[in-house]
C-alpha cells in the first residue's frame, strides 16, 4: 500500500526549523507541524517587501519559537541548527520581477545563503534532513506539456537561474556528503496566508490584492496562458511527506495538478465566486520578456514514490481562500 499520509506521531517531539516560517507556505506548514506536536522554530527576516506576516502565525504564536533573523547572516546559523531533526527551507526572494531589478539580492538569498546553510549542516554531528522548496520556473518556456522532471532546464529569469543553482547545491551535498535532502518543485500555490499587499509575487496573490481593494483584476494579453494550481493544504501534505519518506531522499519532484486552466478561466471563476471585475490589458514589456507561456506539471514521480496527489480542485480552494481574506483582509492589505 502506498503511503499518502504521514505516519501518526512521526513529527511528535521532532525539532523542526522552518526558514521563511512567517511567510505563506512556511506559516501553514508551521501550523500543521504544531498540530502534530512537533517543536517548531520559525526563522524569518520579516523584510517588508517579502511575504512574512506575523498574523500568519496567530493561531500558534504561543506554541512556536520565533527567531527574527536573516538567512544571509552567517553568524546566527550555527546557533539555529543546534539539535535539529528536520529543516524546511522556504525562505526566499520569490519575486521574478524583483530578481530582475535586483539580481544581487536574489543571488545572496537564493544561492549564497543556501550554500552557507549546507556547509553549516555538514559541521553538525548528526545528519539533519532538509526539504528545499524549488520552483517550476526553472524549466523556463515548456518545450512539451505536461512538464516532467526530465524536461530541459532553461530558466527565463534571474530567480529561476538562482533557484536552479540552489537545488543543484542541495542535490550535490546529498550525493557527495550524504546529507538527506528532498527537493520539491512547486507550481502556482495559493490559499490562506499568501501575501496579497503588493504586486510583486505571482498573479493569483496580485489578483486577490486587487479584489479585496475593490480594484479590477488585470488579465495580460488574451488570458489564454495555461497554468496548474495547488491549494496550500496539498502542498503542505507534500512537504510533510518529504520530511518523512526516506525513499524520496536525494530526489527532485514536481508538484502540480491534473486540471489546468487559462488565466481567463480563473478570472471567470473569481467573477462567479466573489464578483471580481476584470479587464484585459497589453502584456507589460518587462513581464512579457520573462513569461513562460503555457505550463502545467506532470507529477507522476511523486505519486509513484509516495502516493501524493492533489486533492483540492481550484474552485474549492479559491472558495476557502476567499473566505479567509473576507474575514482577515485587514491584516493583509
Ligand atoms: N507560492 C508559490 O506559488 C511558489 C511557487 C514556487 C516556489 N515557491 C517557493 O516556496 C518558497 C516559499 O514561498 P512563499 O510563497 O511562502 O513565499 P513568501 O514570500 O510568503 O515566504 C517567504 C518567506 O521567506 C522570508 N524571507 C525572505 N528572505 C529571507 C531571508 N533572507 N532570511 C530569512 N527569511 C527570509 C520572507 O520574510 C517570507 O516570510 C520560496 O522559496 C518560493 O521560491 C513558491
Amino acid at each position: 500500500m502506498k503511503k499518502t499520509k504521514t505516519t501518526k506521531n512521526y513529527f511528535k517531539n521532532k525539532n523542526i526549523v522552518i526558514f521563511g516560517g512567517a511567510g505563506f507556505i512556511g506559516s501553514n506548514l508551521a501550523i500543521e507541524l504544531v498540530k502534530k506536536s512537533a517543536n517548531v522554530l520559525v526563522v524569518d527576516s520579516m523584510i517588508d517587501i517579502y511575504g512574512g506576516n506575523l498574523f500568519n502565525l496567530q493561531p500558534i504564536i504561543k506554541k512556536v519559537k520565533l527567531n527574527f533573523s536573516d538567512i544571509r547572516d552567517i553568524y546566527t546559523l550555527p546557533f539555529l541548527l543546534k539539535n535539529v531533526d528536520i529543516i524546511y527551507v522556504l525562505a526566499g526572494q520569490v519575486s521574478h520581477i524583483l530578481s530582475m531589478d535586483d539580481p544581487i539580492t536574489d543571488l545572496d538569498i537564493n544561492c549564497k545563503s543556501q550554500i552557507n546553510l549546507l556547509q553549516n549542516c555538514l559541521k553538525l554531528s548528526k545528519k539533519l534532513r532538509i526539504v528545499f522548496a524549488s520552483t517550476r520556473q526553472i524549466y523556463g518556456k515548456p518545450q512539451y506539456l505536461p512538464v516532467d522532471e526530465k524536461h530541459p532546464l532553461e530558466p527565463v529569469d534571474i530567480n529561476g537561474i538562482h533557484k536552479l543553482a540552489a537545488e543543484k547545491y542541495y542535490t550535490l551535498f546529498n550525493k557527495i556528503y550524504d546529507i538527506p535532502v528532498v527537493v520539491l518543485r512547486l507550481t502556482n500555490t495559493y490559499g490562506e496566508r499568501m501575501m496579497i499587499r503588493n504586486n510583486k509575487q505571482g498573479f493569483l496573490p496580485i489578483w486577490f490584492g486587487k479584489i479585496f481593494n475593490n480594484e479590477k483584476i488585470q488579465v495580460f494579453g488574451s488570458g489564454s496562458q495555461l497554468r496548474d494550481f495547488n491549494y496550500i493544504s496539498d502542498v503542505i501534505n507534500a512537504l510533510l511527506i518529504a520530511g518523512e519518506n526516506d525513499k524520496m531522499i536525494g530526489e527532485i519532484f514536481n508538484l502540480g495538478h491534473h486540471k489546468y486552466y487559462s488565466l481567463f478561466d480563473v478570472a471567470e471563476l473569481l467573477k462567479k465566486l466573489v464578483n471580481a471585475k476584470f479587464e484585459f490589458i497589453d502584456f507589460p514589456e518587462n513581464l512579457k520578456k520573462i513569461d513562460i507561456g503555457d505550463y502545467y506539471s506532470d507529477y507522476k514521480k511523486i505519486r509513484e514514490f509516495s502516493g501524493w496527489f492533489p486533492r483540492v480542485n481550484l474552485e474549492e480552494g479559491l472558495k476557502k481562500t476567499i473566505d479567509y481574506y473576507l474575514k482577515y483582509k485587514k491584516y493583509y492589505l
